[in-house]
């Protein structure tokens, strides 16, 4: 990042400063920045943006706005990249289920829509961002110690964000906090029993290099050649997704 950025600013609710403070790259900083305002870096700035599991913080309508954002300080041919998980779950558990009921219940009341990862979807928002070349991934991860090292971040990641949603869905649903940690408990065997997974939706889309819609887009060079939706040539090396068949 260049170094006439400006410094953070600290505008927005219920942003985390989690930052790493070791081992952090020489070109990199951190900037917290609420999402919903505009971000302090010029237009044409990045060659790459990256965005992931903003799902429980954004209202519908400020997703069209913040991937157009995300659009404005790309360069020309710069790519953006969003990865959101689904609300919900796959293959649950009753209480399981009864635990992100209440989650949708919760975040809906916030005016927020889980299922943004398909209503719309991330490459329907990038599609009226003005990106083009998107392509779009979904694959299943699996929830639980049974899915190996994956499975048990991810599961530990699921348990992390019920437990730290406690007050918010409290206040949300009106239903009683022994209740809701029971489910918590119930759920960690659950997601062994039921082989519990989440379905995840990555999504890349290239800025125009050409001003306007109407004057033909240049080809991309993705180095080998696809006929249709090449995924984009990485800009330094892109992980191999998982794909697994959980049903
Ligand atoms: C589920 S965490 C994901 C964190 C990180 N992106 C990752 O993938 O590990 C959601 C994050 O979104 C942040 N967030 C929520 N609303 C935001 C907003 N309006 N602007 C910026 N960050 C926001 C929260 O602070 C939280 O750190």
């Amino acid at each position: 990042m260049a170094n006439e950025f400006p410094d953070a600013t600290v505008t927005g609710i219920d942003m985390s400063p989690v930052f790493p403070t070791t081992i952090i790259p020489a070109n990199c900083r951190f900037l917290q920045h609420n999402i919903l305002e505009p971000l302090p870096f010029p237009d044409n700035s990045f060659d790459y943006v990256h965005q992931r599991l903003l799902v429980a913080g954004l209202k519908p309508r400020d997703w069209v706005c913040v991937v157009q954002e995300l659009e404005r300080v790309l360069k020309p041919g710069g790519w953006v990249e969003l990865v959101e998980v689904d609300g919900h779950g796959g293959n649950n558990g009753p209480m399981t289920q009864q635990l992100w009921d209440w989650i949708e219940l919760t975040l809906k009341g916030r005016g927020i829509n889980v299922n943004i990862g398909t209503q719309p979807g991330l490459a329907n928002l990038m599609e009226q961002a003005g990106l083009v070349n998107i392509k779009q991934e979904v694959f299943n991860l699996p929830t639980g110690l049974y899915g190996g090292k994956i499975g048990t971040l991810l599961k530990e990641n699921e348990q992390a964000f019920w437990i730290a949603m406690t007050p918010t869905v409290i206040h949300g649903t009106g239903i009683d906090v022994q209740e809701y940690e029971n489910a918590i408990i119930t759920s960690a065997a659950e997601v062994e029993i039921h082989k519990s997974y989440h379905t995840f939706y990555s999504a890349c889309g290239q800025k125009r290099t050409c001003p306007s819609p109407l004057m033909p887009e240049p080809e991309p060079d993705f180095g080998e050649k696809s006929p249709v939706s090449p995924i984009p040539a990485p800009l330094s090396p892109r992980p191999t997704f998982v794909r697994s068949n959980i049903k």
